[in-house]
């Protein structure tokens, strides 16, 4: 079926949120969302705040002008929150009255795990169809190769290092960077490759200190001037500050630096892999609503859309495949 014809529906009003961590992108997927969602005559409400507004009836109409000139900012138009009282029956039979009050019949959600938690339980009690699409910078949600965000987060992360690369290049300095990913090393791995680090440290690969000292010291055997050391927040050592001061000792030539990147990372104007895959994703979340699927999430699994059950989505973990550990492994040995 063309992307152009129009459904037979039944479906009239449908709302979008977003939720959990803000992610460079999201404000693409918010306008996919609204712009498919017009081509077949649906109104679509704007939930503010996450699943907190739905509670308090934070809702508005979006037409199609209040999506424009959003596609290149960060944040999202529509606020965040991470919701407490949703986490309550309480507060989802007020999430359900409020979304009853104004005809919603269907809902995409963008968000991470916990967004996609709340859906899967929420339309166990009150059968109000959700679409998911993976909006988070830590790119840890099964069922889609990469999540809105990611890239964003990974060249702001990139773009740091290669700064600090240069000033790291001018003296004898070890340099820890920590980068985000509570419970994930996808940020840390892809940000280590590409700024061509020396040592990663991230929570899928667990008690890498020694390895990660044996690899410095053979560097410094040849010679290096430098090093830099890319550690995850999640990484079981307890981040970049503590990695640094158990083995600064080990190198009482060197200088040993920490930056902690943080929230920078979530911030700035997406790039353009993830306008695209949000746009993409936002446009075949109000098909799938539309075709009356339910408690799925859409992701990009090998180029192509498809569909995931929330169950799955939250359960089953993703992991960084093998190769591509091992890949970082040889090319730190520089
Ligand atoms: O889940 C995205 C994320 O940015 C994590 O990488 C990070 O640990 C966390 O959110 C930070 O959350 P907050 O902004 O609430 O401190």
């Amino acid at each position: 079926m063309s992307i152009f014809e129009s459904k037979n529906q039944l479906m009239k009003r449908i709302a979008v949120f977003t939720s959990g961590g803000d992610a460079p992108g999201m404000n693409a997927g918010v306008r996919a969302v609204v712009r498919s969602a017009s081509r077949h005559g649906l109104h679509v409400y704007g939930i503010y705040r996450g699943y907190q507004g739905m509670i308090e009836g934070d809702i508005k109409r979006l037409e199609k002008e209040d999506v424009k000139n959003i596609i290149h900012r960060g944040g999202t138009i529509l606020k965040t929150a991470r919701s407490m009282d949703f986490m309550t029956q309480e507060g989802r039979q007020q999430a359900y009255d409020s979304l009853i009050a104004h005809d919603i019949e269907g809902v995409i959600a963008i968000g991470g795990n916990g967004t996609f938690t709340g859906a899967d339980i929420f339309y166990k009690e009150h059968k109000i169809p959700f679409v998911g699409m993976p909006g988070t910078i830590d790119n840890d949600l099964f069922g889609t190769d990469y999540t809105i965000g990611f890239d964003t987060a990974i060249n702001t992360a990139i773009n740091a290092i290669d700064k600090i690369r240069d000033t790291a290049d001018s003296h004898n300095r070890l340099f820890f960077i920590e980068v985000m990913g509570r419970h994930s090393g996808y940020i840390g791995l892809y940000t280590g490759i590409a700024s061509g680090a020396s040592g990663i440290l991230i929570p899928e690969k667990e008690n890498d200190t020694q390895h990660l000292i044996q690899t410095l010291k053979k560097g410094i055997k040849r010679k290096k001037l430098f090093s830099l050391v890319v550690v995850a927040e999640g990484d079981e050592s307890g981040g970049a500050i503590q990695i640094a001061n158990r083995i600064k000792e080990e190198f009482p030539l060197f200088e040993t630096k920490v930056t902690i990147i943080g929230h920078l990372q979530r911030g700035g104007s997406p790039t353009g892999n993830d306008r695209i895959l949000a746009s993409r994703l936002g446009h075949a979340a109000v098909e799938a609503l539309l075709d009356g699927k339910k408690n799925i999430m859409v992701g990009l699994v090998n180029n192509e859309i498809k569909q995931t059950p929330f169950k799955k989505c939250i359960t089953q973990e993703k992991i960084p495949s093998k190769g591509l550990l091992d890949l970082a492994e040889i090319l730190a040995m520089g």
